[in-house]
């Protein structure tokens, strides 16, 4: 139904229809600049040290619909991987963001980086924390974010065993 494609140069438009949204980052700080989506774009191109960035492709109509991906983060002391997802309005409710992630986990584990992969959905994320706990994410706690600057919120902390 979904296959990942690394994020490519010509993925600009997807970036706006992603970020650039305010539907798509109520739980996300609100949408990003022109300025800031071009600087994201750059930094998804050039991703290095195990860091991915994939476009979600929904196989049957070829068009790209979402983005999954992982990075290395600092968390309480440990090296960890982040993951992070986001599925464009029009294909929302299908299952995308459960089989795209569920594609991606199974890469991190391949590469065997890092034991453990977080997820930080914001509290009233309820379809990120139901994606967490299908894809079989343990709920640690919930913790406090800033993001963007001076934009605080509340995040549930789900961890994965990659090596379980
Ligand atoms: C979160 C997001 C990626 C979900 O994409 P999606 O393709 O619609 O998700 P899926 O269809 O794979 O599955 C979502 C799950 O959440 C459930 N869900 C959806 N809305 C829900 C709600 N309001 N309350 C509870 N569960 C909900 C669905 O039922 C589904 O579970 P199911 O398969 O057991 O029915 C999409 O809404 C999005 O991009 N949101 C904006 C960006 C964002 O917040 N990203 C997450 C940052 S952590």
């Amino acid at each position: 139904m979904v296959s990942l494609e690394p994020w490519g140069s010509g993925d600009l438009p997807l970036l706006e229809r992603l970020m650039g949204d305010p539907r798509m980052t109520e739980h996300l700080g609100g949408p990003e600049s022109p300025d800031k989506l071009r600087a994201r774009q750059g930094r998804y191109e050039r991703l290095e040290g195990g860091d991915c960035m994939f476009k979600i492709i929904e196989v049957a109509s070829g068009s790209g619909v979402g983005s999954v991906g992982f990075w290395t983060k600092e968390w309480r002391d440990e090296q960890v991987y982040e993951i992070g997802w986001m599925v464009v309005p029009e294909f929302q409710g299908r299952g995308i963001a459960v089989a795209a992630t569920a594609q991606a986990i199974g890469l991190a584990k391949r590469d065997d980086r890092h034991r453990f992969m977080h997820a930080f959905p914001n509290i009233d994320n309820a379809p990120s924390n139901a994606i967490c706990g299908k894809l079989g994410f343990e709920l640690i706690d919930a913790c406090e974010f800033e993001f963007p600057k001076g934009h605080f919120m509340t995040c549930n902390d789900w961890r994965l065993d990659l090596r379980a």
